[in-house]
């Protein structure tokens, strides 16, 4: 049985005043869900802040980045070691980083190799441009995207999350079918790769426009075990509803 995951990715957001703001507003009804894994992922400003808010809570953290060096001369950047301390989780290889920043497949490699080293769970974003879609090349994108992933990995707590980009962030959202059917080919490339038990024990959320209206969408398929959401996780009632009901279904199932 796969623990269902709603992760909130925050970008580049709000201010510390206003996560401390937005953690006091959502922890109380988080706190009451037990059947989610709960994850929000503020910006790295914030992470020692909301690590105290989320004192004794199930709520956990993320942070939505990492370098792969340990430390030493990398000016502006942040450590594996440094986040050990405060998060369990790290995004990795979002598709923002790929498009802005030139991440490619081997630098999100390293970063997820890193991360594990010391104890953060990954979640690593896979996901194809609308261009690659039209021309029936996702799972060739998505197949590359994940070529470096290891049996390891997904043995040591590695999650995925599927984010078509032209999905994220246009309120222009995959359906479920097609979401799940994508998650479900992701799913039987793992199992190729690395066997069925590995692709059948691996978390595999979809990201791109999920909101409260939509989340049951997703969540009723049964590939998809979450979603990683941004835009939505912004709003403590709107994120608070997208758990609920995602604890909700996969309860009664
Ligand atoms: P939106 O939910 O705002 O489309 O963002 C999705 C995303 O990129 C989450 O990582």
């Amino acid at each position: 049985m796969r623990i269902p995951m709603i992760a909130g990715n925050w970008k580049m957001n709000t201010t510390v005043a206003e996560a401390v703001a937005l953690v006091e507003e959502m922890r109380p009804g988080l706190d009451q869900i037990d059947n989610v894994d709960k994850v929000i992922c503020p910006p790295f400003v914030s992470l020692a802040v909301v690590k105290e808010l989320l004192k004794g809570s199930s709520v956990k953290l993320g942070a939505q980045n990492l370098y792969f060096e340990e430390k030493g001369a990398y000016t502006g950047e942040i450590s594996p070691l440094m986040l050990a301390e405060l998060c369990d989780y790290v995004i990795i290889g979002h598709s923002e980083r790929r498009q802005y920043f030139n991440e490619t497949v081997e630098l999100a490699d390293k970063k997820v190799k890193a991360a594990l080293k010391v104890g953060l769970k990954p979640i690593l974003c896979v996901g194809e441009t609308i261009k690659e879609n039209e021309s029936g090349r996702t799972e060739e994108v998505l197949s590359r995207q994940l070529s470096l992933t290891s049996k390891q990995a997904y043995h040591t707590g590695l999650v995925l999350a599927y984010e078509p980009i032209w999905a994220i962030g246009t309120g222009k959202s995959a359906t479920g079918e097609q979401a799940n059917q994508t998650i479900g080919f992701i799913r039987r490339h793992i199992s190729q790769q690395c066997g069925q038990e590995t692709a059948q024990a691996v978390r595999i959320l979809y990201g791109g426009s999920v909101t409260a209206d939509n989340i049951a969408e997703f969540i009723k398929q049964p590939e998809i075990d979450g979603a990683l959401v941004g835009g939505a996780s912004l709003k403590a009632g709107d994120f608070l509803s997208i758990v609920k009901q995602t604890s909700s279904f996969k309860r009664g199932k």
